[in-house]
């Protein structure tokens, strides 16, 4: 925490978290516990911002119907996973197009092998697609939305960790060129958070098709439980708790005692995979059914949730508004 001392009295200033989301579809079980409930449990630790990155996600979504789609269940599932709009400030990237006009002056002073270097679009060219500019630009225009909030950390996954780094050496080189304006912000990977195992063992994710719906119906939560890739062990015979893909996803459930009594079972013998898998699915709908029901509220009042995130946009400028004029002012345009 920043102290102040102004009159004589210590303000406790909380320091600013900001986190974006691209809007890219149905999300998982994966996606919760790696990212969601993070921001759920730092809300009232940190000054919080947390935006729909809608215009990331045109470097990928050319689709009118498909991002609109996305950026209201984003906005919806963020809502029912327990961001509080009185807490967090929710706002839409594209409404804060001051990120955009911050980016250009930033790729005034980025090089193209700079760029180059960036791990994602690395990757993205080693499949030999056609990148376009966004997708080339990606790192800047993030640097512009971390930078502009003088957020001091920024929680992210891993494989965002190289993005801040990108974020940081901008603020460094805006910073020799103009004079002092921007703070270093920090990544925050957390610990704590370890990687959630799909059905079949590797990480969770869409594209390895081995994930279980957060807001899916019972029905397909189920499906994707029973689903779950285990070897051939009968019910009676001992089993390994540490290479058993559902008593992985236990982990994410249970406490400590809880989970102690589940592993002597397992090394026992006697309990089936199945019912191992009926437990973990009543533990999931546990936590899902409320979730849900604060879900369908919102969808039915989706005027509520536009209003959630213009006012979250009016907060987000006002606080960028000062910052803008300084830097139009160094670079020169304000005149
Ligand atoms: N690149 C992030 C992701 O794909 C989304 C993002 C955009 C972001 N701008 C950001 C995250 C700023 C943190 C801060 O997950």
């Amino acid at each position: 925490m920043q102290n102040y001392l102004i009159f004589g009295i210590i303000y406790y200033m909380k320091k600013r978290l900001l986190s974006g989301i691209q809007p890219s579809g149905t999300i998982h079980i994966g996606n919760y516990f790696g990212a969601i409930k993070q921001f759920v449990d730092l809300q009232d630790k940190y000054d919080s911002y947390v935006f729909i990155a809608d215009l990331h996600a045109i470097t990928t979504i050319q689709n009118k119907e498909e991002l609109s789609k996305n950026i209201i269940n984003v906005a919806l599932d963020y809502l029912a996973c327990g961001l509080d709009p009185e807490k967090v400030c929710l706002f839409k990237q594209s409404d804060l197009f001051e990120v955009t006009e911050l980016a250009w002056y930033f790729n005034c002073i980025t090089t193209m092998p700079y760029l180059e270097r960036a791990t994602a679009y690395k990757d993205a060219h080693m499949k030999a697609k056609e990148i376009n500019v966004g997708l080339f630009d990606y790192p800047i225009l993030m640097a512009a939305d971390i930078l502009i909030q003088d957020a001091d950390v920024v929680p992210v996954g891993a494989d965002q960790k190289q993005h801040v780094e990108y974020a940081r050496d901008t603020a460094q080189k805006f910073n020799k060129i103009y004079g002092k304006t921007f703070k270093l912000p920090e990544p925050l990977i957390l610990k704590n958070v370890a990687i959630v195992p799909g059905i079949d063992g590797r990480k969770m994710s869409k594209s390895y098709k081995n994930t279980i719906p957060l807001f899916g119906t019972d029905e397909e939560i189920k499906k994707a439980v029973m689903k779950i890739v285990t070897d051939s062990k009968t019910p009676e015979e001992p089993k390994d708790p540490d290479s058993c893909n559902i008593y992985a996803l236990h982990k994410l459930f249970l406490n400590e005692g809880e989970l102690k009594v589940l592993r002597e079972r397992y090394i026992k013998g006697g309990l089936s995979y199945k019912e191992s898998k009926e437990m973990l699915l009543t533990e999931i709908l546990k936590l899902v059914k409320p979730m849900r029901e604060k879900r369908e509220m919102y969808e039915k009042n989706l005027d509520l949730v536009r209003e959630i995130f213009e006012n979250g946009a009016k907060k987000a400028k006002f606080v960028v508004s000062e910052k803008m004029n300084i830097i139009r002012n160094k670079v020169g345009v304000k005149i």
